[in-house]
């Protein structure tokens, strides 16, 4: 039988962080892809010398040519510049469009069975951009956010209540990072819901929204104090375990960018919403009742990701 094939397509800091978490938890082979040339393989050489003391064993290819990615169970794709200090991800958007043009293109002739999750920034707008360009059916393309942000959610969480990550689960919806919208109803430790444990005198309302905002700002947290790209241990670690659960068919409910056709009343559009991913890819999307407020909320994070389609169609009439 042959191994699981992972490919990254882009191999910068996030692509070589993903390819050291596959290698470490024995996914599959692994082909690290980038325009730059020597650079995947220098990666793919140096963590296979990891394999000995590690004691992983999995085939790690460095390439800079698509051919190399051809039957590829799960792609990532992190190719595309990052911010620097300053940058919104929405100023990402022209350069990184062409570079989804290119990887869509590269997806769809070498791999067009894979399950794709997307990472480059603007994530809602790089994700449908990317689907479009691939023409893959829209429930085997993804995009890595939710997972993130409340990842940081659940972390700053734990933190403030003094218990473990581990008890601390987080619900989000909405476009990455700025717009993203906390449920606190149904973030919960062990199962209490945050409204419960700040009646339980166990935080404040106002440490809660002093967390929200924190964990909305994020990402640009880490860029400022990185001064020279922007975080990569916990988006790659977020999109490993989208990956599992694809390959394992664990069926995790896990909050992603997907399409919608109609659910929370938008069609048409990646937006992040939880979602069971599974050996189909997304198998289901997960549909809650909103209140006045979260309604509010996920319309703001629409419109913005709306906006960023309308400007991608813009810049390349294939798209329009
Ligand atoms: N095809 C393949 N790889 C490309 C292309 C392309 N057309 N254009 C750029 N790349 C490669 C770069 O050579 C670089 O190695 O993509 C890689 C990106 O790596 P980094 O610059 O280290 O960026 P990283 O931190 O990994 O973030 C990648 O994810 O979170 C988002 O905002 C982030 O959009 C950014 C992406």
């Amino acid at each position: 039988m042959a191994r699981t094939k992972i490919a990254l397509v882009g191999s910068g800091m996030i692509g070589g962080t993903l390819a050291h978490l596959a290698a470490m938890k024995e996914m599959g082979d692994v082909v690290l892809f980038d325009i730059a040339e020597g650079m995947p393989a220098g990666k793919a050489l140096d963590l296979s010398q990891a394999g000995p003391v590690e004691g992983f064993d999995a085939n790690l290819k460095g390439t800079s040519d698509y051919a190399d990615i051809a039957g590829a169970d799960v792609v990532i794709v992190t190719a595309g510049v990052p911010r620097k200090p300053g940058m919104s991800r929405d100023d990402l958007l022209g350069i990184n469009l062409k570079v989804m043009k290119a990887v869509g293109e590269g997806i769809k002739n070498n791999c067009p069975d894979a399950f794709v999750i997307c990472i480059t920034n603007p994530l809602d707008a790089m994700v449908w951009a990317l689907r479009e360009f691939s023409g893959l059916p829209h429930n085997k393309v993804v995009g890595m956010a939710g997972v993130l942000d409340s990842a940081r959610f659940r972390h700053f969480l734990a933190t403030e209540f003094d218990v473990s990550m581990e008890d601390v689960t987080a619900f989000v919806l909405g476009g990455h990072g700025d717009t993203m919208v906390p449920i606190l109803e149904y973030s919960t430790v062990a199962g209490i819901p945050v409204p419960d444990l700040i009646k339980m005198g166990w935080s404040t309302q106002e440490k809660m929204d002093a967390i929200v905002k924190r964990t909305r700002g994020g990402g640009g947290e880490i860029v400022g104090l990185l001064g020279n790209g922007s975080a990569y241990y916990a988006p790659a670690t977020a999109a490993i375990q989208m990956a599992e659960s694809y390959l394992k068919d664990k069926k995790r409910v896990l909050p992603c960018a997907a399409h919608l056709t109609g659910q929370y009343g938008v069609d048409g559009l990646y937006v992040g919403v939880p979602v069971v991913i599974g050996a189909n890819g997304v198998e289901r999307i997960v549909e809650i009742a909103l209140d006045d407020e979260a309604q509010k909320g996920f319309q703001v994070s629409v419109d913005a990701v709306n906006e960023l389609l309308d400007a991608c169609k813009g810049l390349d009439s294939s798209l329009a």
